[in-house]
């Protein structure tokens, strides 16, 4: 088959359709008509490496047994993982914030458990650890975790290999490259960064889609869950505030990304403390 034969074949309706059910049952996606052409280049690659010539076969694929796999391809090539370091500071102040009210309870022994859920590539988890170091350079010493878990494999991956190229690098003050990171030459392409130990250790990568049962028995002091929401439907995420007001310590705190809201979270236990950043309500 070549590559032509695949590049045109066209998404049909029903292939569509069958698509976006799976993705939607899977991993909460919700996949509208209109977004039809973009998933369609999207999934193209995937129909070339599997010899396809069409979205029927493809979607027949999916749908049979033999078609485990290729599901969690599709879940990773549907998934947006656009991401960068700093992203919406202003949390990263906050954060720095909570953590100095807590440093004499952990210094003297206590723990701080943070979990960046929808961490894509790493640099959410990333930034809240420099942060942390950037604020108390001993924070490394602390009793200080921080997970960070995503359903695209892929990601997972790049997130626990920790080297960025260089234009993965947006956001990060000049001053923390080096600090943090140590630049790769070894080969004429695009210099890399790989990240150093002392944040590495911080951090820990693992896949986890949201919609399963979530295996952390410890509750978190602080959770990210940002830009992750926004491609769910009003009653995925409502199924989704309870739990992490379940996850989340009663003091502890709850960011989302800048266009993501809590409608109403006082049905939800929570109450909004600051721009896309919630607590849970006192009992
Ligand atoms: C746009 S990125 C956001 C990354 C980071 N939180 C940020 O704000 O920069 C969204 C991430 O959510 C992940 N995601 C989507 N559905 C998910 C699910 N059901 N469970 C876990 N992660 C999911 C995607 O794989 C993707 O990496």
């Amino acid at each position: 088959m070549n590559s032509e034969v695949h590049g045109s074949a066209e998404l049909d309706p029903a292939s569509f359709r069958a698509i976006a059910d799976l993705a939607y049952r899977e991993s909460g996606l919700t996949l509208v008509e209109e977004k039809s052409s973009m998933i369609r280049s999207r999934l193209r690659h995937r129909l070339r490496d599997l010899g396809l010539s069409s979205f029927t076969a493809y979607s027949d694929l999916l749908r049979s047994e033999a078609g485990q796999a290729e599901r969690r391809h599709l879940i990773s090539a549907l998934t947006t993982n656009v991401s960068h370091f700093f992203r919406e500071n202003h949390h990263f102040d906050t954060l720095v914030q909570e953590f100095e009210n807590r440093l004499p309870a952990l210094r003297a022994g206590g723990a701080m458990r943070i979990w960046s859920a929808g961490c894509s590539n790493g640099q959410e988890a990333l930034s809240a650890a420099i942060s942390l170091l950037e604020h108390t350079p001993d924070a490394a010493k602390l009793d200080i975790r921080i997970l960070a878990t995503d359903i695209d494999p892929e990601v997972v991956q790049f997130a626990r290999n920790g080297i960025y190229p260089e234009r993965f690098m947006r956001g990060v003050p000049e001053g923390m490259m080096t600090k943090y990171f140590v630049k790769d030459h070894s080969d004429d392409t695009e210099p890399h960064y790989k990240v150093r130990p002392i944040l590495s250790d911080m951090i820990r990568v693992n896949e986890l889609n949201l919609l399963s049962a979530w295996p952390m028995t410890k509750r978190f002091d602080v959770i990210f869950c940002r830009n992750v929401v926004i491609y769910f439907d009003a009653a995925t995420q409502s199924r989704l505030w309870p739990r992490f007001r379940e996850a989340l310590s009663p003091d502890g705190i709850l960011f989302l990304g800048h266009s993501e809201r809590i409608s109403e979270p006082g049905t939800f236990g929570f109450e909004c403390t600051g721009p896309t950043t919630y607590r849970p309500q006192a009992p």
